[in-house]
């Protein structure tokens, strides 16, 4: 166990020192180090190490194919790494099974939401906190995340399956909310929506965090709405990360502004600025 030494501070001292806690240093929540993972003999993750730090919001850019999926499956349990540790609040979580994962603290959103479409609303709510007891938090937990999607309060009864994509989506956030997760993995939740409809989902996700102080993973081809939402990001390709860096600065960033934001460097007519090969580090 992680706590298992006796505190050599005595009990009068305050829990966060400033000088403790740098803040160019914050405590990783979630560590993941030298991942590999395959779906066969296809290695999908080619040796993949990230830091999530308790409190911020990570994000994890990367086109189709790249592997921002198998990562998220990978820390939540439903695909075991090869090789490579998952270090979740300093236990390594690797190989767990997935119902394990949730039960300690993880809440993973799958990509495409997969909500029961034949349960109700209320019903799909109900089911995100299976793992927890005591009736009266979760009565609270309903009105918390009502509060944050007030459709989801008017269309309580509604078999899932009639809702909307972008509703859907809300649903599939607010039944991962319902476990009262310390980090939330989100599987590219602006997928098929709506610029809007995006922009009001990536709202209630830094609101989330900043209100209920949900750390987050957060995967995405959106890589403008996600630069903008998190602090932190890594670049994804081949299964493999080519760049991280603060987001504020990867969206400068010349290649970031070219093949993830759609932003030229340059307006000279008839140049076929695609065609130049990428020359990450
Ligand atoms: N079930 C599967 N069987 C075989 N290969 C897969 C499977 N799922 C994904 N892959 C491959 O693994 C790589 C990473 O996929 P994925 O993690 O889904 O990427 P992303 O989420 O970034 O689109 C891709 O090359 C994909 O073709
Ligand atoms: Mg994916």
């Amino acid at each position: 166990m992680a706590n298992s030494q006796p505190r050599s501070q005595p009990e009068s001292q305050p829990e966060s020192q400033p000088e403790s806690q740098p803040e160019s240093q914050p405590e990783s929540l979630l560590s993941v180090r030298n991942v590999e993972t395959y779906y066969g003999p296809i290695m999908a993750i080619r040796g993949v190490s990230l830091d999530v730090p308790k409190g911020r919001i990570v994000t994890v850019l990367g086109a189709n194919g790249a592997g921002k999926t198998t990562i998220l499956k990978t820390v939540s349990g439903v695909m075991d790494p090869q090789k490579g540790t998952v270090t979740f609040e300093g236990d390594e979580i690797q190989g767990r099974d997935p119902d394990w994962v949730a039960r300690h603290g993880i809440a993973h959103v799958p990509e495409g939401r997969e909500v029961f479409p034949f349960l109700t609303v209320r019903e799909n709510l109900l089911m995100g906190a299976y793992a927890r007891s005591g009736r009266p938090a979760v009565a609270e937990d309903l009105d918390m995340v009502h509060g944050y999607f007030p459709i989801l309060d008017e269309r309580s009864g509604q078999q899932a399956g009639y809702l909307s994509g972008g509703q859907q989506q809300m649903l599939a956030i607010a039944r991962a909310l319902m476990a009262r997760p310390r980090l939330m993995l989100l599987d590219e939740p602006s997928l098929g929506l709506s610029p809007i409809l995006v922009k009001e989902i990536f709202g209630i996700i830094r609101r989330l965090n900043e209100e209920q102080g949900v750390t987050m993973l957060l995967v995405e081809q959106n890589a403008n709405m996600a630069l903008q939402t998190a602090s932190y990001g890594y670049v994804l390709e081949l299964g493999r990360i080519v760049m991280d860096d603060e987001c504020g600065r990867l969206l400068e960033s010349e290649d970031i502004r070219e093949f993830y934001l759609g932003v030229k460097k340059d307006a000279v007519r008839g140049k076929k600025r695609w065609r130049r090969k990428k020359t990450w580090r």
